[in-house]
């Protein structure tokens, strides 16, 4: 089958470009390279030994999408295609508010034009809003987000159950994701944040590599076993098997299912830090902050739908997420950046 994934060149649709092309589909690629570059794809192209269909141009613009669509007959897509920075979305709300919605509308508006009613979408646990009950399940009733970003997710998840309620031919996937790190095992493509990184494991992979003189653990009075926050840190490899996953059921199924992606195991950040040095056999400069707001103490999915549903696991461990980071970051200290 031939899948579309905009924002595929990002983080996480590049993995998943290797794991479909692997799976024997064809994958077309639809990016305008805002925060990623080309040379992730020639990268997967490397890895898989197969061509990626790459066009670079703005999921909001119509004209663009439907060109795509009429070159590229698909199956399905895969919307990755988004603006991800928490604290910038504060800062720039109608930016992401803008990017994130009409790239959701305009994707559907141009789908259904072509007849393809099929769609997996990138969505987050930040839905859960500041939800006291762990592990989460998809009934969980969805929360109240804290920052703008997250209510792009919430209502792009709207939209798209709206649309699927209106017209029972749509098959709408709507994946939480926890929190993806980690990279492909042959290091030749991973997280290349532009920037200054606000995640956890880029900022690691930082201190590890002396371009972070200190690592801040934020807050350690949460109740938690430690007093650190406790996050499902998902390998992005995983996360990418899922996608294939989601996919395999939207082709022969109608309707929306929620699903969590995610290992259903809770670390802390101690936990992370400790397993990363043992993983690489190096030691970490961190001290104690204060928390950062917006945090909440502890966030874990229960995987249990994704196993149901999808026939899916996750099967890396913290160890394999935190090699497998750091290897990519060693082989490509400047990211895609020579
Ligand atoms: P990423 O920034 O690496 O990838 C997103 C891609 O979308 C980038 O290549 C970017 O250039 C592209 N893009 C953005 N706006 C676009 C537009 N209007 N038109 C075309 N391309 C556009 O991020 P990622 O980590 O790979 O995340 C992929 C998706 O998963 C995003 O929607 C993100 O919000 C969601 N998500 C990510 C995480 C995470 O922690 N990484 C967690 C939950 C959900
Ligand atoms: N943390 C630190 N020090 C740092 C950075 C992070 O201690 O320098 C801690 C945070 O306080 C948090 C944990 O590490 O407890 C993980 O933080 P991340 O920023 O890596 O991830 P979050 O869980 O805060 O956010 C992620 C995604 C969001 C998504 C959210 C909920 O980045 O996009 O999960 O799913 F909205």
């Amino acid at each position: 089958m031939r899948f579309l994934l905009t924002g595929g060149a990002g983080y996480i649709g590049s993995h998943t470009c290797v794991c479909l092309l692997e799976a024997g589909h064809e994958v077309v690629v639809l990016d305008n390279f805002i925060n990623s570059c080309p040379e992730s794809i020639r990268r997967v192209e490397k890895i898989t030994g197969k061509k990626v269909a790459l066009y670079e141009g703005d999921c909001c613009d119509e004209a663009f999408v439907n060109r795509v669509l009429d070159e590229q007959p698909i199956d399905a897509a895969v919307h990755f295609a988004g603006l991800k920075a928490v604290g910038e979305s504060v800062s720039i709300p109608l930016r992401y508010y803008q990017n994130n919605l009409g790239a959701t509308l305009t994707l559907c508006k141009c789908l259904a034009a072509h007849n393809v009613k099929r769609i997996v979408f990138s969505s987050s646990a930040t839905v859960y809003g500041d939800s006291k009950i762990v592990p989460m399940s998809e009934n969980l009733p969805m929360g109240s987000c804290t920052n703008p970003y997250g209510w792009t997710k919430w209502m792009s998840e709207r939209i798209l159950q709206d649309a699927a309620f209106a017209d029972p031919e749509w098959s709408v996937m709507l994946l939480r994701y926890f929190n993806p790190v980690g990279a492909h095992e042959s290091g030749l493509i991973g997280e290349d944040p532009i920037g200054m990184p606000n995640n956890l494991m880029p900022l690691i992979c930082r201190a590890a590599g002396g371009k972070l003189p200190m690592l801040s653990v934020f807050g350690s009075d949460y109740d938690t076993p430690d007093g650190t926050c406790v996050r499902d840190y998902i390998h992005v490899m995983d996360l990418a098997n899922g996608h294939l996953k989601a996919l395999e059921y939207a082709v022969s199924h109608k309707g929306v299912e929620i699903v969590n992606l995610g290992t259903g195991e809770g670390y802390s950040v101690l936990q992370m830090i400790r397993t990363f040095e043992e993983a690489n056999d190096l030691k970490l400069p961190w001290r104690m902050a204060d928390r950062r707001p917006g945090d909440i103490a502890a966030s874990y999915s229960n995987p249990a739908k994704a196993a149901d549903l999808l026939g899916w696991k996750a099967t890396h461990t913290l160890n394999d997420m935190c090699r497998d980071a750091w290897h990519w970051q060693t082989l490509n200290p400047n990211g895609y950046r020579a």
